[in-house]
């Protein structure tokens, strides 16, 4: 049977290594940092999977704090999706471009009424968009009479940065007026923004944070071919960074013509996928795709490749995509089966620029959901976006079927280990990453990408590669099975 026998193999994370090689760094120099999306640098290659166990605005905060991106599920109203993509947006600034205001005549009732509903402790005071003064919580704490007028209590021509605002010299001013809010105003002393001492502060404890222009957490956020023109729009509206057309099946006449319509009429960045194939990824790239996701059936709660009895093992589907995309100049993230951090290195070495993770995210304290006791053990929901249960939530037409329809599930519900805060687990995800870069000598992740050194193991090499022969009395924080 000649057809048999010229059936291409396809590899599996497991089913490789990365060869050691000579280094002259240590794991701490590498360079981890990362382009999913033109202009847009991680300094973390690591993307939270669009699900609704996994993504949404605590998680995405979260994770663009430590450096990496996260995408908010589409199992969401669209007002809904857009409101939690406003809520990472406005959580860390450097200039905040459209703050609350009030004007000399409202009074300090209307004052604490904005600031309590927005959890905000100061106003800029405008007359006709001139600023005329400001009135923060410290002019207010020995107010008594809510019916006074902002006029009387503000604090008249306020210390303010002109034009442009560079970082250093708001720095200064906060330093020597000892003030908490600088607003922004152009040459005519029209208010055009506001900076805060809190936001400063956060942007030093988070010097990783993935951020915007203007200082702002970095967010995206899942859409489909069949939605895009109704959440598009309140999408733009939140500043969200890019779109994820988020489909099971990419190869698809509908997500080239989505990738198209996203281009032309919203001149979005998009990530398109999932593909498992070269053809596939050439297919997106041409339609337009500035990134291309890849991973059908790999993921830890899929059961796509048993339902529908196709599937490529995800080491191979991203080494093919990125055989394409590659030399197009077009990212890749390696979506799905991720179990530990080095897989990491392994996508990356098969041509990823990021990896996009559900399960490793799913049981952190940040993720969606409460913890759930069992056992005597904590644990977090973590279920697929195409199991009967999120099928019913709306996420159906990801696995091409109408609303209404009687699930066909191509996904399961489970339970994932909670595992704590997200911070110090992405430092073990990183550093196991700079482990493999200072292994394998490859000092930025584009050396790795390029690096192509792997040898094949068997059954017998996967069972020497992970802790064999003993019982495991303390886990580690980076290994379990
Ligand atoms: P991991 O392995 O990180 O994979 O848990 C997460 C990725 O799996 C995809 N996904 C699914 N695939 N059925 C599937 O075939 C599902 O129900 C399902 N839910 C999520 C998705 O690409 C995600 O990022």
């Amino acid at each position: 049977m000649e057809f048999v026998n010229s059936i291409p193999e396809a590899l599996s994370y497991d089913d490789v290594l990365l060869l050691p090689a000579y280094s002259d760094f240590l794991p701490h120099e590498a360079d981890i940092s990362t382009e999913i999306l033109p202009g847009i640098r991680l300094k973390v290659p690591i993307v939270s999977a669009a699900m609704d166990t996994v993504t949404e605005d605590k998680m995405a905060i979260a994770l663009a704090l430590q450096g990496g991106v996260g995408v908010i599920h589409r199992n969401l109203t669209p007002r809904e999706q857009a409101q939690q993509v406003l809520n990472v947006k406005r959580y860390l600034n450097f200039v905040i471009d459209n703050p609350y205001t009030v004007e000399p005549d409202q009074t300090i009732e209307d004052v604490w009424e904005i600031m309590q509903n927005n959890d905000i402790s100061g106003l800029p005071v405008v007359e006709n968009g001139v600023l005329s003064g400001i009135i923060t919580s410290r002019d207010l704490r020995f107010c008594k009479d809510y019916r006074l007028k902002v006029r009387d209590v503000m604090t008249a021509n306020p210390i303010a940065e002109v034009g442009t605002p560079a970082i250093q010299s708001a720095r200064d001013k906060f330093d020597t007026h000892k003030i908490e809010k600088l607003p922004v105003v152009d040459e005519n002393g029209k208010l055009t923004g506001l900076i805060t001492v809190k936001d400063m502060e956060k942007h030093d404890k988070f010097p990783n944070a993935a951020t915007d222009d203007s200082g702002r957490l970095l967010v995206g956020a899942a859409i489909s071919p069949v939605d895009l023109d109704r959440r598009m729009p309140l999408l733009q509206q939140a500043k969200v960074d890019f779109v994820v057309l988020d489909t099971a099946h990419g190869t698809t006449k509908g997500v080239v013509q989505a990738v198209k319509t996203l281009k032309s009429k919203y001149e979005t960045l998009v990530v398109a996928g999932n593909v498992a194939t070269a053809d596939g990824a050439k297919l997106l790239i041409d339609a337009g795709a500035d990134c291309i996701k890849v991973g059908v059936g790999p993921g830890s709660i899929c059961t796509t490749r048993i339902v529908a009895g196709i599937g490529v093992p995800q080491f191979s589907a991203v080494a093919e995509a990125c055989s394409v995309a590659n030399s197009a100049g077009v990212p890749v993230i390696a979506d799905g089966g991720i179990k530990f951090s080095g897989d990491i290195v392994k996508a990356i070495g098969a041509g990823a620029s990021a990896v996009m993770l559900g399960n490793l995210l799913a049981g952190m304290k940040e993720s969606p959901g409460r913890e759930i006791l069992f056992e005597g053990r904590i644990f977090k929901a973590y279920r697929g976006m195409g199991s009967v249960a999120a099928i019913r939530k709306g996420s159906g037409d990801r696995y091409q079927m109408n609303e209404g329809d009687e699930p066909v599930p191509e996904g399961v519900e489970g339970r994932v280990p909670f595992k704590g805060e997200l911070a110090p687990f992405v430092h073990q995800l990183i550093t196991g990453l700079r482990k493999g870069m200072g292994y394998t000598g490859c000092r930025t992740l584009s050396q790795l990408r390029n690096y192509k050194k792997f040898v094949r193991i068997t059954a017998a090499g996967l069972r020497e590669s992970h802790a064999h022969d003993v019982v495991i009395t303390h886990e580690p924080p980076n290994y379990s099975r």
